[in-house]
């Protein structure tokens, strides 16, 4: 029997400087700051500028959370750098590798999680599973983007929702028999269905269409998204997975003093509490300042409900999260004593 438990020991986030308002994006496509914000709950986000890569985002994210969790950058600080992202530097390699050399952490292991907005807990599922099985002590978790390269900039739909941005986790294994401790990572559920694989897709440059010969029509290389369906679909993968790990864990709902649902839209948000019987009051809301940052989504959150002071050390913490693929996830955890970064 595994006796080892992991545990959330570092937290960093970081924000490109360009910050969009809806009134920005008004002056250059039909629509309006009432339905914006009716409709999604969002007043601003932030867009990387040219030449700003996801990695360069995920390196300044990467960098803060070795800082709050006490650790200089170098080699021997954590042993395995997960990213996740929809939005590599490149369609290969993975970005992870080069994030892991600029921060210079040595020859870790470091890979990519492609699983949209579900990207960030399934990169913690990944991560902890390499503690649990003895292959890493330490390991830094990224979830960064840069949606503002994939959008259609004739699509106000998708380009009033996404943002840009990385937020990052050091998970570190503990002795197991602190069962109940700050910052530990107790259950976690993750799922997917690939039928509804186009409801949330870029249809060209892969595999399927590819971005040679023939040449796909230039809109095809965009994000796309059946914006209806995806949001029944959050609401009730987010509430259902979210149910499994609390029964699971026998927490009631008002058991749980934080719930940090992927930020996809403030409706979707507050759906999923009142489905959980968990009061609105009780969700994380920070959309309304950063958008929809897919992968980036959950830790930014985290940062900023941390900056706030809302989480504080040993709150019960439900994350909830789904995406493209489609996939979903929830991980329960305690809130650490840390000072994010
Ligand atoms: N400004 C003004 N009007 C807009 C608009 C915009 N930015 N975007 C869409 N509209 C229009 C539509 O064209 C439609 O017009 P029509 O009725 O003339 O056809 C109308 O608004 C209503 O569109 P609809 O799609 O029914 O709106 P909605 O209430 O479903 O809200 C979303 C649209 C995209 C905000 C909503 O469906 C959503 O949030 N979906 C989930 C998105 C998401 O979270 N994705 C990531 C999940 S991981």
């Amino acid at each position: 029997m595994d006796n080892t438990a992991v545990a959330l020991v570092g937290l960093g986030s970081y924000l490109p400087p360009q910050r969009i308002t809806n009134e920005t994006l008004c002056a250059r496509l039909d629509t309006t700051d009432e339905w914006i914000t009716s409709r999604t709950g969002i007043r601003s986000r932030y867009w990387a500028g040219p030449g700003v890569s996801t990695g360069d985002l995920a390196v300044e994210a990467g960098h803060r959370a070795l800082k709050s969790a006490g650790l200089e950058a170098g080699a021997g600080a954590v042993d395995l750098v997960v990213l996740a992202t929809t939005t590599p530097d490149n369609p290969c390699p993975a970005t992870a590798p080069d994030v892991a050399s600029r921060l210079d952490l040595g020859h870790v292991p470091a890979y990519d999680i492609a699983a949209v907005c579900s990207g960030f807990l399934y990169a913690l599922a990944a991560a902890s599973s390499h503690i649990h099985a003895g292959l890493a002590r330490r390991a830094l978790v990224i979830g960064a983007e840069t949606y503002s390269t994939i959008l259609n900039p004739t699509d106000r739909t998708t380009n009033v929702i996404f943002g840009d941005g990385a937020g990052a986790v050091v998970l570190s294994a503990v002795p197991g028999e602190e069962t109940d401790g700050n910052g530990l990572l107790l259950d976690m559920d993750l799922g997917s269905d690939g039928s509804g694989r186009n409801l949330i897709t870029i249809p060209a440059g892969g595999s399927r269409q590819r971005a040679t010969t023939p040449a796909p029509a230039a809109d095809e290389h965009y994000f796309t998204m059946q914006g209806k369906q995806v949001f029944t679909q959050a609401v009730n993968r987010m509430t259902e997975s979210s149910q499994t790990v609390l029964d699971r864990l026998g927490w009631s709902a008002d058991q749980v003093d934080w719930l940090v649902g992927h930020q996809a839209n403030v409706r979707i948000l507050n759906a999923v509490a009142r489905g959980l019987g968990i009061p609105e009051e009780r969700a994380v809301i920070n959309l309304d300042k950063v958008g929809n940052t897919s992968a980036a989504s959950i830790p930014l959150a985290l940062a900023d409900a941390a900056a706030d002071g809302s989480l504080t050390p040993g709150a019960r913490v439900l994350l909830t999260a789904f995406g493209g693929g489609l996939t979903w996830g929830s991980v329960a955890l305690t809130w650490p004593d840390i000072i994010p970064a």
